[in-house]
């Protein structure tokens, strides 16, 4: 197992569902930084990268997609289909977003600022940086 798939409890009630994520709580780091991907197609995957430094959180709050983590030995892919489910990508693990309904919207907690430095962008690179 790379990575684990966390389940979040769901607060519903008559009036909808409410999830709740807070940092160092149910998510296992400070939060810096949220940003969100929509308006994906089903055959065009994304990420395709690692970080140095940066863990992330990934949490489907609409529609799917699925997420294969691989850490340069083993890869394991994750059905993000529920907005109650959450996948934690560590640092220095490779991330690919792929098979998104039309109507995906993935949100990404991470916990430092966007450092363009701090990114893995070549496959290679990567298997020289864990090896
Ligand atoms: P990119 O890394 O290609 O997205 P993905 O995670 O799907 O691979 O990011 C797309 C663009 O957005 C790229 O120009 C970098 C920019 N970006 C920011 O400015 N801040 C951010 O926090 C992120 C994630 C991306």
């Amino acid at each position: 197992m790379i990575s684990k798939i966390k389940e979040f409890k769901v607060l519903g009630d008559n009036r909808g569902q409410l999830v709740v994520l807070e940092g160092n709580k149910n998510i296992p780091f400070d939060i810096k930084r949220v940003f969100y991907i929509y308006g994906t197609q089903p055959n065009t995957p994304r990420g395709s990268h690692s970080h140095y430094k940066t863990k992330q959180f990934l949490v489907v709050v609409n529609g799917s997609c699925k997420v294969t983590l691989d850490n340069g030995e083993n890869k394991e892919t994750f059905n993000l289909n529920k907005p109650n489910i959450g996948l934690f990508q560590d640092s220095l693990i490779w991330g690919s977003m792929h098979d998104f309904s039309e109507d995906c919207v993935l949100m990404v907690l991470a916990d430092d600022f966007y450092v363009e430095d701090d990114y893995i962008r070549d496959y290679n690179n990567f298997l020289e940086v864990v090896n």
